[in-house]
């Protein structure tokens, strides 16, 4: 699980201890804005070198939500309309803005209405689940339909600042969607002048085996939040877009006292030093690929497994009823879960009834340890 991706290079990564110790001796705080400490510049100089389309201006803050709750500000701050468009399915965090536009489980809503005015939620083209499980293009297609009634109902997409996405859905069951998809809601958001941002704090720092799941699917994104791996257990997350729109922020009127942290952006450097040393990305595709294979294999043999989806190292495994028509699989979940743990491998689910099991290992897993990983399961679901 990486720590719910968090240490995508492994725990205590040498490299990432040094750096962090190098600059706890230096400096332990800079206030962003007064001060401008070294390890910032130097992250800020290499971001934009693995961020797809050029981003080259960044906001730092502390956690994910943080970084999703940038984005939302920047969007209606720069282009002065109201509308927010996420996704059902989506998890973009726990403060306000962010639980406003998550919709993967009613329950991470429930006793905190009123959310954020102006936002609105539109199906994620999540095709196993779709009526049309092997035709995406249709998938595609009722998501997008769904999109234009709300522009054509509800909000027109003139008062849009943003659709805001995750390129494939964590929480919400490890949803892989078609690329066209998100190719076109590029297009949308291009020709109505809305934002396209990507919520890229799972997805990224090599996750899908590029640097960021953008590149994966080869779509640029306007503005994205990234967080989670950035700096390998250290607090820190980021608003990431080009310097011509971050330089129209109204002044003052978004700002932080801890986001940026030396420490944090020290551990920063390091780990994209890591992903980049150490072959991460290649890994991440290799063992992923592998992994889906075997998970494949296993499907073949347990009729439980309803589907087995994923990119790079973001792999997940839903259970079904057997001989239903996808019906949902939570106690066989549960089981397997169980059973894995006991023989010492940490799995966990995901999707609205926990019956996705997510596969998210750190990005130096190696293919042996994948067949072992998959033994365990295959044993664990000989059990249930
Ligand atoms: C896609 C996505 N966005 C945002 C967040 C929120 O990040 P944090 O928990 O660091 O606030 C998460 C957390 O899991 C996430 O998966």
């Amino acid at each position: 699980m990486a720590s719910f991706g968090v240490v995508n290079v492994g725990h205590n990564h040498p490299r990432v201890i040094a750096a962090a110790k190098e600059q706890i001796d230096k400096q332990i705080h800079g206030a962003v804005g007064v001060t401008l400490h070294e390890s910032i510049l130097r992250l800020a100089e290499k971001l934009p070198g693995i961020l797809p389309g050029a981003k080259d201006m960044f906001f730092f803050g502390n956690s994910g939500s943080e970084a999703v709750e940038g984005t939302l500000k920047l969007a209606r701050n720069i282009t002065k309309r109201p509308g927010i468009i996420a996704f059902t399915g989506s998890f973009h965090g726990r403060t306000f803005g962010a639980a406003s536009i998550t919709a993967s489980k009613a329950a991470y809503r429930l006793n905190l209405e009123p959310f954020l005015p102006s936002t609105y939620f539109v199906p994620y083209a999540d095709t196993y689940h779709s009526p049309h499980p092997n035709e995406p293009e249709k998938c595609v297609e009722e998501s997008l339909n769904a999109l234009q009634t709300v522009f054509d109902r509800v909000i027109a997409p003139s008062q849009v600042a943003t659709i805001i996405v995750e390129p494939i859905q964590g929480e919400g069951g490890y949803v892989t969607p078609p690329k066209e998809f998100l190719k076109r809601l590029r297009e949308i958001c291009t020709h109505h002048g809305i934002l396209l941002t990507f919520d890229e704090v799972w997805t990224g720092f090599g996750r899908t085996g590029e640097w960021f799941a953008a590149q994966s699917f080869n779509i640029t994104p306007d503005v994205m939040a990234i967080g989670k791996s950035i700096a390998s257990g250290f607090p820190l997350s980021a608003v990431c877009a080009q310097s011509d729109l971050m330089k129209k922020w109204d002044s003052t009127v978004h700002g932080t006292t801890f986001g940026g942290n030396p420490v944090s952006c020290a551990a920063a450097n390091a780990t994209i030093d890591i992903i980049r040393d150490e072959g991460m990305l290649a890994n991440a595709k290799k063992s992923g690929s592998r992994l889906i294979q075997n998970l494949r294999d296993l499907q073949k043999k347990h009729p439980v497994i309803g589907d087995v989806r994923g990119v790079g190292l973001m792999i997940g495994m839903e259970l079904i009823l057997p001989g239903s028509n996808r019906e949902p699989n939570p106690d066989a979940a549960k089981k397997v879960l169980t059973e894995s743990l006991k023989q010492g491998l940490l799995l966990y689910p995901a999707g609205l009834r926990g019956h996705v099991i997510r596969f998210a290992p750190p990005l130096i897993v190696t293919e042996q340890q994948v067949d072992e990983g998959t033994r365990i399961v295959d044993k664990a679901l000989s059990v249930v």
